[in-house]
């Protein structure tokens, strides 16, 4: 060996040395958990597709964004599941909607002590399942969307969330959403952006969770999962419509994505680990093949490396809880 001997090991001889030396911590304030909350639930219902995430009721919904508050998360993303879904999306932009509705219940609850945001996507409320509203022919119209989209912006606004997350995957739909904000005098309601958001196959169990009514696919609005270039450029238009963040989605599998829009942009980047991609390793750890909590931590800990800040993810409670007992 060369003197003086460069032995890298020195700093991973104890827990100690390698805490002093750690280069990526999470912080449970960057972790955003989603939440659902279905209609007409009086009791929460288990998702067989994922294992330990549950379909609120309005009442099961209220106890756990508290409790996720209490763990130290920093926010909380919410989905609704109606009753009954339209060709329009209607329960959307309905004030009485479930989301709508949950976001009161939520904001009451935890007012400003975290940060309250809800999706914005049509895909929940439409009886086709698609993000967005249909022409005749059966094709997703971008701006009679669009139209729809600043309308449900104003009313979870109107319901007091603090974050929209747009996530239609509509070009146009960060600057519709601000400017329908604006002039609703909600200028102080956030938008993230989902900017870049991947025709991926890891969203399945979200589906589940949703009851989704989609047959075939999102490949005309999301993008094509062998694209980077196209993802800086959904970025740099979502930044110029007035996003305030910005997000990667699915994270795992786009870490690459996730580094190329941190090294891009000054605005947050967040990372959205999917429904997926908690399956795969929740499935897996219950076979006994991994460890489940070492796992949960090293993709979070990935994710946060790659240059995620902020991270959306079902293990956002839990994970928050076992961070605080270890630093
Ligand atoms: C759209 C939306 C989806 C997810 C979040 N927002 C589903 C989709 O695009 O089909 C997926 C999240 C996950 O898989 O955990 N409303």
């Amino acid at each position: 060996m060369p003197y003086p001997e460069i032995r890298p090991r020195r700093l991973r001889r104890t827990a100690a040395m390698r805490r002093l030396v750690s280069e990526t911590r999470i912080d449970p304030a960057e972790l955003v958990a989603p939440m659902f909350v279905k209609e007409g639930l009086t009791e929460p219902r288990a998702i067989a597709s994922l294992p330990g995430v549950l379909q609120h009721s309005r009442d099961s919904l209220r106890k756990a964004a508290v409790e996720a508050v209490q763990a130290g998360v920093g926010g909380i993303m919410l989905f609704g599941v109606p009753a009954s879904r339209d060709e329009r999306g209607s329960g959307g932009t309905d004030p009485d909607g479930i989301l709508n509705v949950a976001i009161r219940d939520v904001v009451s609850e935890v007012g400003d002590a975290s940060v309250v945001m809800s999706d914005l996507c049509l895909d929940e409320f439409t009886s086709h399942g698609h993000c967005g509203l249909l022409t005749p022919a059966g094709e997703v119209d971008n701006d009679s969307t669009l139209a729809a989209y600043a309308e449900m912006a104003v009313a979870q606004a109107a319901a007091g969330v603090a974050v929209v997350g747009a996530s239609g995957m509509m070009d146009g739909q960060v600057g519709v959403a601000r400017r329908a904000l604006d002039a609703a005098g909600h200028t102080d309601v956030a938008v993230l952006a989902y900017a870049v958001k991947y025709a991926s196959a890891f969203y399945g169990p979200f589906r589940d969770a949703v009851e989704s009514a989609l047959e075939g696919d999102r490949r005309t609005y999301q993008q094509d999962p062998a694209n980077l270039r196209e993802s800086l450029r959904e970025v740099a238009l979502d930044v110029a419509e007035g996003a305030d963040i910005v997000m990667v989605k699915p994270a795992l599998p786009y870490l690459d994505v996730v580094a190329a829009v941190r090294a891009a942009v000054d605005v947050p980047v967040a990372a959205y680990q999917v429904s997926g991609e908690y399956a795969m390793v929740e499935a897996a750890a219950a076979n006994g093949w991994i460890d489940r909590d070492r796992t949960m931590l090293e993709t979070l800990t990935s994710i946060r490396r790659a240059g995620a800040q902020i991270i959306l993810t079902y293990w956002a409670v839990e994970a928050a809880q076992l961070l605080r007992q270890r630093y």
